[in-house]
Formats: structure tokens, sequence, C-alpha cells
């Protein structure tokens, strides 16, 4: 019996199949490759010795997807699939509602059919929106300010209906604060294409000289040194938290929600002077203003994926910032050759 992993060329999805081939479990990947490279499958196969089966479709093609179901014997599904920059769906929204939302009601329709009823599904701290206090805790009720955030409370709500309907089903919603760091190996990692809209991957391309300096946007909100503060988590930690969530999706029938951070929060000051620390390169940056839609503080209580999981980060900040180096440097280009 193989996991299929929806979007598993991508981020973190690639991540997460590495440590579940090392686990010894057989993998299916289902991804059309719009925000990844082929080269990942090679990079895996040097990481683990193992090639994942791999099938370069879209998810909401029913067709191609039953066709995946009928000649593979899945157990479960790890749903990573989807569209994740929040300026693009503001500017594209019926392209976000339509890959996001459709993709996965065709996934559910087609898991249906063949009676495979877990699912592990790549929700966001977004679905806290922007009135929650932090620490933040799964109780809270959820929103959203962009349509990206709102594909993910969408998807949620789809979910749990889909287990009120038939209770045979078995669901994590996994809320991921902010992930970076690349596997210590330097071998797969974070790909953007164009300009990052995240901090971390930007950091990595000042670095690397691809562009001059950052901008820190705003310095005035009431945090330790006025920038924003965010709960930052590697993503081989949160690739960890798939693994334990696929191992209670088997254990009890329900709809699990789990927020994956580490509980802690860092400014983008304390992010940037760990940075040039642990790697010795200077980040030069600049103060702008505040960026329409920030929030001053977010972070996870991470209690309930703790004493329900048995599950917490391990990896420090300077960790996640030497890995990301690691792979910067490695793959100036991420995974293009030019
Ligand atoms: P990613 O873009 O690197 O990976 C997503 C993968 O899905 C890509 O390989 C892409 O080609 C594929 N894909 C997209 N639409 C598809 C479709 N219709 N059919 C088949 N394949 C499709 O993104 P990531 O950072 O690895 O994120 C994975 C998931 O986690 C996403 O759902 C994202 O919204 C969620 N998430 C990410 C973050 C983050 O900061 N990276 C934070 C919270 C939640
Ligand atoms: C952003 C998204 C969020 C998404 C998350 C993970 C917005 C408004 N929110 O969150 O929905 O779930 O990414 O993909 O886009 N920063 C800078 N300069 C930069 C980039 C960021 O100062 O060039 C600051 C931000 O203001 C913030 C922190 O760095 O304080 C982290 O930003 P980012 O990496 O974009 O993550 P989020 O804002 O948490």
């Amino acid at each position: 019996m193989s996991i299929l992993v929806t979007g598993g060329a991508g981020y973190i999805g690639s991540h997460t199949v590495v440590e579940l081939l090392n686990m010894g479990k057989d993998v299916v990947i289902v991804d059309n490759l719009s925000n990844s490279s082929i080269l990942v499958l090679d990079r895996i196969k040097e990481i683990t010795g193992k090639r994942p089966e791999f099938y370069q479709i879209d998810i909401s093609n029913k067709e191609l997807l039953r066709n995946v179901f009928e000649k593979e014997k899945i157990e479960a599904v790890i749903h990573f699939a989807g569209f994740k920059a929040v300026d693009e769906s503001v500017k594209y929204p019926v392209m976000y509602y339509e890959n996001n939302i459709m993709s996965t009601l065709s996934l559910i329709e087609i898991m249906t059919e063949y009676d495979v009823k877990k699912i592990v599904f790549s929700s966001s701290a977004t679905v806290y929106g922007i009135n929650n206090p932090s620490p933040l805790v799964e109780e809270m009720p959820t929103s959203a300010t962009n349509p990206y955030g709102y594909t993910k409370v969408m998807l949620e709500q789809i979910l749990k209906d889909v287990y009120v309907a038939d209770s045979d089903w078995s669901i994590a919603l996994l809320r991921y604060f902010n992930p970076i760091g690349a596997h210590e190996s330097g071998m797969i990692g974070e790909n953007p294409l164009g300009i990052p809209n995240n901090l971390m991957p930007f950091i990595a391309q000042v670095a690397i000289g691809k562009r001059q300096e950052l901008s820190v946007f705003g310095n005035d909100y009431d945090t330790v040194d006025g920038t924003g503060v965010r709960d930052y988590i590697h993503v081989v930690d949160l690739a960890f938290g798939h693994i334990k969530a696929l191992e209670k999706i088997s254990e009890s029938k329900k709809v699990h929600i789990y927020n994956l951070g580490s509980g802690v929060g860092t400014s983008v000051l304390e992010l940037i002077k760990t940075f040039e620390v642990e790697n010795k390169i200077q980040i030069p940056y600049k103060i702008v203003p505040r960026r329409a839609g920030d929030v001053a503080i977010c972070f996870a209580n991470a209690d309930k994926a703790l004493n329900e999981l048995n599950w917490k980060t391990t990896k420090t900040i300077a960790d996640m910032c030497r890995d990301t180096w690691n792979w910067q440097s490695k793959n100036p280009n991420g995974y293009r050759q030019s």
C-alpha cells in the first residue's frame, strides 16, 4: 500500500516524501509541476536511494486521477497541491478558487470512489485571520482577508462536512506557521519563481547576490524591535509532523486539527541577524512602510500537537538559517541550471 502525495514535487511535499521513503513507506507523487521541477525526483533518489512513483497530472482532472487510483494501491493521501501566493490570489481570485477548491473536490470524489478515506491536508496559520491574539490555539474562530486564505478556510470546512456526512473518513487539518530551511543535504529546498514574497527566500536571494537589498516591512509594530514577529518552522520538522498526523488518522477516525509551529516568535531583524551570524554574510536592508494585510505578531500554541501527536519542533532558527544558505549556495538558481 502506498501514500499518495499530491504536490509532492513542491517545497514541503518533497521534504515529506523524503521522510516517508526513509521510513520505508511506498510513495506515489501526483504533481502538475506548475510550481516545481521534475529534477526534484532525481534529488529525492540521491538522498533516499529510492525513486517514488510519479504522475505528472493536474489533480482536477478526474479521469487522470482515477487512473492513478486504478493502478496504485493507495492507503492514505497527503494533500499539498495548490497555489500559495497571497498577492497573486488577490490578482487572480478565480484561478485560486478553481485550482485550490476544484482540485480538492475532485480528489475527495475519487478517494471516495476507491474507498480511500484518510487525508492529511495542508492548511495554514492564515486561517486565524487578523483578529485572534497569539499564541494561536486550534479552537479560535477562523477567517480570511484574501482569496488564498479563503481557500484554506473553505477547504477546512469542506473536509469537516465530508466527515459529518461519513464518519468513516479520518482527516488531519495541519495549520503550518512559517516553513523555512531546507534538507540538510542541500539537495532539495524552496525554489520560488520570480521575486519571492516571503521573508526567508528573499533574504537567501540577497545573500546570493540576486537582489540588492531586503525591504523590511515596518519597524513601528508593538514588538520587541518594532518589526513583525512570526513562528518559523524548519521544513524537515514540518515533514515529521505529517508522519505523526498520518499515524494519528490511522489510529482514530475524526477531524484532527493541529498547529504545526514552534510556539516561539522571531522578529524580522532577529532572523536577519541570525542569518548573518550563522553564514557570515551581510544582508543589506532598508525599512519601508508596513505591508498591507500583515499582522504584528503571529505564533502558535503548539501544545495540542505535542500532547496528541508527540510532535514538537527540534531545529533552531540558527539551523534554519544555515540549511537555507546551504541549499541556496549550492543551487543559486534553484533546480534551474541557469
Ligand atoms: P509548492 O508550490 O512548492 O508546492 C505545491 C505543489 O503543488 C507544486 O509542486 C505544484 O506544482 C503542485 N500543484 C499545484 N496545483 C496543482 C494541481 N492542480 N494539480 C497537481 N499539482 C499541483 O508549495 P509548498 O510551499 O510546498 O506548499 C504546499 C502546501 O502547503 C500548499 O497547499 C500551501 O498552500 C500550504 N502552505 C504552505 C506554506 C508555505 O509557507 N510554504 C504555509 C502554509 C501552508
Ligand atoms: C505570508 C502570507 C500568509 C502565508 C505565509 C506563508 C501575507 C500577507 N501573508 O505570511 O498568508 O500563509 O506567508 O506562505 O502575504 N517581510 C519583510 N520583507 C519581505 C518579506 C516579509 O519585512 O520582503 C516581513 C513581513 O512583514 C512579516 C515577516 O517578514 O513580518 C514574514 O513575512 P512572510 O514570510 O511573507 O510570511 P507571513 O507574513 O507570515
